[in-house]
């Protein structure tokens, strides 16, 4: 079907006069006496082109109720005009021919009425077809092309790691199992060793929380690498932050220190930052009306100003310290909760917050000791209203001292016999973070539930 994308014809002056086949979904629909006019939107760009149907000159013009209906889909065929009405430049269509491709019935869900987010989530297969939808999901592309785009230009592999592993990187037991062993067959077996033995993998096998330790290998080989793809979560825990597959952006880096990959982090973030608020300014300003006054002064902050760096133990005093009673105490070895993350981002620096230095027993066996013996090279990059959105470190490089690590917490070194290896043969200090790109989009779409900037959410007892 030739046509033309209507983006195209809004931005491109040189279709004006000619003529032009669009298609695309009735988005609304006026009628008067002789005329009839549809705003029509094919997905491509957050504003609808209008159709102007002159009914005297059509010659459907009895059945043009069903052309107009919400949700109808049409192709159209006519000349592009500027704006009789908007005089603001913009262009609409003469239409001289109209065909109906799909009717849409009465019971369509998404009338006129603006429907709440909560209602959406009901119907994940029609809520892309709304104006929230379709600025979030070009965000979401927009976004995703600049992280490549950052990390191509800077001499970075692109790898995909395995999503079925056997090795669990984070060690907070928060796998999916993957299995082919029937549930009736588990009575057939005398323990759970053999059990898995006959097992696909002939062993426990599970889906991938991250890409790290496969991503930390092929930094060995190329030096610069990232990953971006989906990783997989069963917490439990059903918050507005959340999901059970969300997409991972891991970069890791030989040669990197702490220092060096927070300066990495922060550029990267400020590159995207600034790339979207480029690309998307409809899109941005759509948000910034409906979900987040002030999102865009709030953005540019972000790319204008140095992000804070905030040692662990300073930020424990700065809480210990506040005029707040929090829910959870604070003191140093705990971990920050999000009324802790929120208060530190919102309250008293008001802009993205790495914090460093997090007691070794609250984080993975995999990051570096500081030479305090009670800290480790880490960071959590914070950001106001959302907390958490990069988990970094740098990793221990210390054949001995990573084994110890492995040791005090009871790991099966077998299971990470390769990841060990990395240690013995040529290691270098190198550094990684995992950015939770669901997370980044709600940061910049002012969205606040995390399952409406993902096309179909997965989280605790749902799935569709
Ligand atoms: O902090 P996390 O657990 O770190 C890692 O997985 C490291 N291996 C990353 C690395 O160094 N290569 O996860 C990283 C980020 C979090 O900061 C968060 O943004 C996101 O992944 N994330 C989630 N996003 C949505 N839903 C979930 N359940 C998430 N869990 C983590
Ligand atoms: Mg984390």
């Amino acid at each position: 079907m030739k046509h033309v994308d209507v983006k195209d014809i809004m931005t491109d002056k040189s279709y004006v006069g000619k003529e032009v086949v669009v298609c695309g979904w009735v988005r609304t629909a006026r009628d008067s006496k002789n005329m009839a006019f549809i705003e029509l939107n094919d997905g491509t760009s957050l504003k609808h082109i209008q159709l102007v149907v002159n009914k005297e000159e059509f010659d459907k013009a009895d059945s043009l109720a069903t052309f107009t209906k919400l949700g109808s889909s049409l192709k159209a065929v006519g000349t592009v005009v500027p704006s009789a009405v908007a005089g603001d430049g913009s262009v609409e269509i003469n239409v001289t021919e109209l065909e109906l491709l799909g009717p849409c019935p009465e019971d369509y869900p998404l009338q006129k009425k603006r429907t709440s987010l909560d209602t959406l989530r009901t119907m994940p297969h029609l809520r892309v077809r709304t104006n929230t939808f379709n600025a979030v999901f070009r965000a979401r592309s927009v976004l995703a092309a600049a992280i490549h785009e950052y990390f191509q230009d800077r001499n970075y592999v692109y790898v995909n790691t395995p999503l079925i592993t056997g090795s669990d990187c984070e060690g907070a037991g928060e796998m999916f199992r993957v299995t082919t062993q029937s549930y009736e067959d588990a009575a057939k077996y005398e323990s759970a060793e053999e059990y898995y033995a006959d097992d696909f993998f002939g062993k426990t096998a599970g889906l991938s929380v991250s890409g790290q330790l496969e991503g930390e290998v092929a930094a060995m080989a190329f030096g610069k690498i990232y990953t971006f793809g989906p990783s997989f979560r069963a917490e439990k825990s059903n918050t507005t932050r959340h999901v059970a597959e969300f997409w991972h952006v891991e970069p890791e880096v030989a040669f990197a220190e702490l220092d060096d990959i927070i300066e990495i982090a922060e550029d990267m973030i400020k590159y995207v930052v600034k790339k979207y608020v480029e690309t998307c300014p409809e899109e941005l300003a759509f948000f910034e009306k409906f979900f987040e006054p002030g999102l865009s002064a709030k953005l540019q902050n972000v790319i204008d100003s140095d992000f804070q760096i905030l040692d662990y133990t300073d930020a424990i005093k700065l809480l210990q310290e506040a005029p707040v009673d929090f829910k959870f105490p604070v003191e140093w070895g705990c971990d920050l909760q999000t009324e802790h993350e929120r208060y530190i981002t919102e309250e008293v620096f008001n802009k993205p917050v790495f914090v460093t230095n997090y007691p070794k027993e609250i984080k993975s066996f995999y990051m570096k000791q500081n030479p305090d013996g009670k800290t480790v090279a880490a960071t959590d990059l914070l950001v106001p209203g959302i907390g958490e959105i990069i988990g970094c470190s740098e990793r221990e490089a210390d054949y001995d001292k990573l084994l110890e690590a492995m040791e005090v917490r009871g790991m099966d070194k077998e299971s990470y016999a390769d990841y060990i290896d990395l240690r013995k043969f040529g290691s270098v200090p190198h550094s990684g973070f995992g950015l939770g790109f669901e997370r980044i989009l709600m940061y910049v779409t002012g969205i606040q539930n995390i399952r409406d900037v993902i096309l179909f959410p997965r989280t605790v007892g749902t799935i569709r």
